[in-house]
């Protein structure tokens, strides 16, 4: 690892791009990211609309209304950062979704999508950008896995296989993205606080807190940091990994 000249901005003079940054983990990723020096590129669905430029003006950074399953998605991302930029430093994928039914009820479409945006999406950005060139040396990309992809979770077989797969994304390119100096982490949070996970009927969003290890809902900012240790240069030597934040799921 390098010693950033500005201990307090050790991301200061980089570029990140945040898929799903309108709201949730994102929003709070783009904030930590942004707070440590980085220019952040918020990018999230055009149905985003408002709470995105929100994020990006909270920010002092760039709002991209962007979806990330869309076939040109890394090229536009190529054309920002390469005309207003020297390049790209630090991809964050952690645009997600969930599309929940118990396994005898898992339709081809609610898969498809999962697949699409979850484990597919994180794929093709990395693929785009290392192919339009638009990837600087030394950077990160970090891949926002869940517990759900190493234990599995009832209801999530289509969400918990992308997450999984994302943890085989994160082996996959370990070897190939170092040869140009970038890392590649994942971090796999628990039960987190947000409207992904409140619109989770009571019972079980109870169920789901009392799952983490230390038995309550994580925070955002509790992703968001451990995201921002794989971002900085302190990190510059750690590839390869998969790290919870909340623990162990106690299913
Ligand atoms: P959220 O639903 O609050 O936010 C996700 C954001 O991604 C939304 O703003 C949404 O518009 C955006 N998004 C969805 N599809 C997109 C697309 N095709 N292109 C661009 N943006 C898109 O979710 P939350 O809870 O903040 O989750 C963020 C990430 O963390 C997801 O990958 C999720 O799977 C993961 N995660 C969340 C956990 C939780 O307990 N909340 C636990 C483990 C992982």
């Amino acid at each position: 690892a390098t010693a950033p000249a500005d201990w307090d901005k050790p991301l200061a003079g980089k570029v990140a791009l945040v898929t799903g940054a309108a709201r949730g983990i994102g929003a709070t990723i783009a904030e930590v990211l942004s707070r440590d020096g980085a220019h952040v590129i918020a990018a999230d669905i055009p149905a985003a609309g408002e709470a995105l430029s929100e994020v990006a003006n909270k920010v002092g950074g760039t709002a991209l209304p962007l979806d990330v399953t869309s076939a040109d998605a890394g090229k536009k991302i190529a054309e920002l950062v390469k005309s207003r930029h020297s390049g790209l430093d630090i991809i964050v994928n952690n645009a997600g979704i969930t599309r929940d039914k118990l396994l005898a009820n898992m339709d081809e479409g609610r898969w498809n999508s999962v697949m699409a945006v979850n484990l597919k999406a994180p794929k093709q950005l990395v693929d785009d950008l290392l192919a339009e060139d638009a990837l600087n040396e030394g950077g990160a990309v970090v891949d926002v896995s869940s517990i759900a992809g190493i234990a599995g979770n009832r209801g999530q077989t289509n969400y918990g296989a992308t997450k999984a797969g994302v943890i085989g994304l994160v082996d996959a390119y370990t070897p190939v993205l170092a040869k140009k100096n970038i890392t590649i982490n994942a971090v796999a949070p628990g039960f987190i606080e947000t409207a992904m996970t409140a619109a989770i009927p009571l019972a079980t969003r109870q169920a789901g807190r009392l799952m983490n290890s230390l038995q309550q809902g994580g925070q955002t900012v509790d992703v968001a940091e451990t995201i921002a240790y794989f971002a900085a240069p302190a990190s510059a030597a750690v590839t390869g990994n998969v790290v919870r934040v909340c623990g162990q799921s106690l299913l």
